[in-house]
């Protein structure tokens, strides 16, 4: 076992350590500063004060206005509501489309609806990871309610051109809805100069708290709420507001803005010098999602000849954490439905692991993590292949 100050973590598009500064904005909220943003006195008016602060450094994050931001519970409250919403205003909009690689927090949803009937194309990609404009655009059919696409892979770091699906729904008169809890924070993004109508995001992957979150809702489009309750969020999500997580939130939102204007490329540079290093020193090695443009913190990487939940076993024991997919797929033993998605005839989905980067890493665990892994993926490549299971007949 290893200490836990001694880990090497290498998992941060499962989440990321808070930055200090983030908790420090958010301890009083947590002691002194207790009431609820609703009430009218001056007391509560701190924490008012708070949740305006944290709209307004979200909005400055995703070039937005404030009033545009609705605060919810995380990425996967936010997929929720927005689908939920679209199809509430289109009763007779029995169609959506999204892709075959989005995170479980959109899929599942969307599969739920196709149990009640709805129509749902779930657009495949090619062995890039790319998406087809012209086969999105031929999927769009007059009824359709919805489109969802992600901007950024949370398994490859694959980039969708958001921008170009955007317009493409906006010629098209569809609504448009981006899962972009992996890029916010990531790379720069300008709300103002796009045409989409929804966009999710999480706290918990730019150095936020977990359990708190934002949809996006273009101030022109209408959005019916999933969470009914008291008229919180101007009637949009009900709910006494989580004042502390929100104060993180717009803490972690207005370092996310500087560290993307002063600092942008080390991340990138940590995570290309881990990849070339690897794919140098390590035969079989490639890169899933090498020929599209990427986040600048995501490597997948697949290895011949191994399967990754031993590869993990072996990592863990030296302190590195990683993932084989994502986070809510790890322990299970069900393979990358993204790999899977760019490669249906491969088995790079059963020995892909992921590696991703943050603003906590060092360059001296970079360096550790290169001369790590080959030596974890020899020792692999070493043994035994596993005994076939024998089949009851
Ligand atoms: C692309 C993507 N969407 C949605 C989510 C869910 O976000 P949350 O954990 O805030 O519910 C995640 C988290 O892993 C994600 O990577």
């Amino acid at each position: 076992m290893t200490a836990d100050d001694e880990i090497i973590y290498l998992d941060n598009n499962a989440t990321t350590q808070l930055d200090p500064a983030v908790i420090e904005e958010m301890l009083p909220f947590l002691t002194k500063y207790y009431g609820n943003p609703s009430n009218g006195y001056a007391f509560a008016a701190r924490a008012r004060k708070a949740v305006d602060l944290a709209r307004g450094r979200l909005a400055a994050l995703v070039g937005c206005a404030p009033s545009e931001i609705v605060l919810t519970s995380g990425g996967t409250e936010s997929n929720n509501a927005v689908i939920h919403s679209a199809l509430q205003f289109e009763p007779h909009g029995k169609h959506v489309v999204t892709s075959a690689v989005e995170h479980s927090a959109v899929l599942r949803p969307y599969q739920d609806l196709e149990k009640h009937g709805c129509a749902v194309m779930f657009l495949g990609v090619d062995r890039h990871g790319n998406v087809d404009l012209a086969e999105l655009e031929a999927a769009i059919r007059p009824e359709t309610a919805l489109v969802s696409m992600m901007w950024a892979n949370n398994e490859t770091g694959v980039l969708f051109p958001v921008e170009k699906i955007a317009e493409i729904c906006r010629q098209k008169g569809v609504l448009f809805h981006t899962d972009a809890v992996q890029a916010v924070g990531k790379i720069p993004i300008r709300l103002r100069d796009m045409a989409i109508n929804f966009l999710s995001l999480s706290a918990h992957k730019f150095h936020g708290p977990k359990g708190v979150g934002a949809l996006y809702v273009n101030r022109r489009t209408r959005f019916n709420p999933l969470i009914a309750g008291g008229g919180q969020e101007n009637g949009r999500r009900g709910g006494t507001e989580n004042v502390a997580g929100i104060a993180g939130l717009g803490k972690a939102a207005e370092l996310a803005v500087k560290y993307l204007e002063e600092r942008k490329c080390s991340i990138r540079s940590m995570r290309d010098r881990f990849e070339k290093a690897i794919l140098e020193s390590t035969g079989g090695t490639s890169v899933n999602g090498a020929g599209a443009l990427r986040i600048p913190n995501t490597s997948s990487l697949s290895f011949e000849g191994i399967e990754s939940p031993a590869a993990l076993i072996l990592l863990d024991r030296h302190g590195l954490c990683c993932s084989a997919g994502s986070a809510c797929k790890t322990g299970s033993q069900e393979a990358s439905h993204v790999l899977r998605a760019m490669n249906p005839n491969g088995d790079g989905a059963r020995r892909s692991l992921r590696f991703s980067f943050g603003r906590f890493n060092s360059e001296a665990e970079v360096d550790h993590a290169i001369e790590l892994v080959p030596r974890v993926i020899g020792k692999l490549r070493q043994m035994p292949a596993p005994a076939p299971v024998a089949t009851a007949l």
